[in-house]
C-alpha cells in the first residue's frame, strides 16, 4: 500500500520544529492527537491505511499510507519514513484493532487469521518500529515514545483475548524500552472506553477522543513540548503510566478488588 510518490509538504519547517510520528492518525484518538500536535507546533508524520481526517491543507502534516498488518508494507513505510525525517521527537504508537469473539468458543470463523492480523497490527508492528526507528528517536535532544495501552491489558477481556494479550505485551514492551533506552521518555497511555470506531454501536456515555488527548497533555504538561516553552522539554529518561478519566479509579480497583475489575471488563 505504500506509494512511491513523494507526499507534498516537506521542507517548510526549520530544524528546530519538533517532529511527531503517529500510527493510526486517520480517526479516533489518533486524529485528536493530530489536532493538538498541530496547535503545539509539531511537524507530524501519520501512518495509517487511509488519510481519514488528516488535514489536506497543512504542509506540516505528512501521511504515509501503510497497512500495518502486512510485513512488506510495514518495511516500505519505515524506509519511506527514514527518508522523510532525520529525527523523531515524539513517537506515538496509536494504531490498533480489537476483534470480538469468545476465545474459548470452538466455532470461530477464521480464528487463526484474525488473531494473526490483530497481533500483527497491535504488537508486531510496534516491536518492529520501536527497534527500527530508535536511531531517529535518539537524534532528538529530548525524545519520548507514547504507547497506547488499555485497561484490558491489565485485566483480561475474554471476548477480546488477542487484543488483551497485545495490550498487555505493549505495556511490557514499554517497560523494556525504558530500561533499554534510558535516555528516552516512555509513556504508557491508558484511555477509558472512548467513543471511536473501535466502540461503534456501544451504548452509553463514553469519553470523547478530544477529552482523552486533552487530559493526557494536561497530565504531561511538564513532559510534552509546548510552543510557549520555546524548547522541547521532556523529563529525560522518565517512565510514566498515565491512566485517563475513569481509568484512574479502575487502576485502584484492579489492584484492590481484582474480581470486581474483571466483572466490569467482561460485563458487556
Ligand atoms: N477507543 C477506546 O475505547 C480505547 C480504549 C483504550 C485504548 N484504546 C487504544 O487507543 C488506540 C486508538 O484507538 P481508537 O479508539 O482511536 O481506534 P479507531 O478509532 O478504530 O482508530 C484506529 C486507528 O488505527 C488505524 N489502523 C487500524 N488498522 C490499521 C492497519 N491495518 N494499518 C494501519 N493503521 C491501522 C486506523 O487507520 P486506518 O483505518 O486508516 O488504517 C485508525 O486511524 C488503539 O491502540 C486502541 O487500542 C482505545
Amino acid at each position: 500500500m505504500v506509494t512511491e510518490s513523494k507526499p507534498k509538504g516537506q521542507n517548510i519547517t526549520s530544524a528546530d520544529t519538533p517532529t511527531a510520528v503517529i500510527t493510526g492518525g486517520s480517526r479516533g484518538i489518533g486524529a485528536a492527537f493530530i489536532r493538538r500536535l498541530r496547535e503545539k507546533g509539531y511537524r507530524i508524520i501519520v501512518l495509517s491505511r487511509s488519510k481519514g481526517t488528516c488535514p489536506e491543507d497543512d504542509a506540516r502534516v505528512l501521511w504515509i499510507p501503510v497497512d500495518l498488518s502486512n510485513g512488506e508494507d510495514l518495511s516500505k513505510a519505515v524506509k519511506c519514513l527514514i527518508t522523510e525525517t532525520t529525527r523523531i521527537d515524539l513517537l506515538i504508537f496509536n494504531a490498533g484493532v480489537q476483534e470480538q469473539f469468545d476465545f474459548m468458543e470452538q466455532e470461530v470463523h477464521q480464528r487463526q487469521q484474525r488473531i494473526e492480523r490483530e497481533l500483527a497490527i497491535n504488537l508486531t508492528s510496534v516491536l518492529v518500529m520501536t527497534a527500527e526507528l530508535m536511531p531517529l528517536v535518539r537524534q532528538s535532544a529530548s525524545p519520548a515514545i507514547i504507547y497506547l495501552v488499555s485497561g484490558t491489558g491489565y485485566v483480561p477481556k475474554l471476548r477480546s483475548m488477542a487484543y488483551s494479550v497485545s495490550k498487555s505485551a505493549i505495556g511490557f514492551l514499554a517497560r523494556a524500552v525504558h530500561r533499554a533506552a534510558p535516555d528516552v521518555s516512555v509513556i504508557e497511555l491508558i484511555p477509558p472506553v472512548t467513543r471511536t470506531g473501535m466502540n461503534a454501536g456501544r451504548p452509553g456515555e463514553l469519553a470523547k477522543p478530544a477529552e482523552v488527548v486533552d487530559e493526557f497533555f494536561y497530565r504531561c504538561r511538564k513532559l510534552i513540548y509546548s510552543q510557549t516553552q520555546k524548547e522541547v522539554r521532556y523529563r529525560e529518561g522518565s517512565y510514566n503510566r498515565i491512566w485517563i478519566g475513569k481509568m484512574k479509579a479502575f487502576n485502584i480497583l484492579r489492584i484492590f478488588k481484582p474480581d470486581t475489575a474483571f466483572r466490569i471488563v467482561n460485563k458487556a
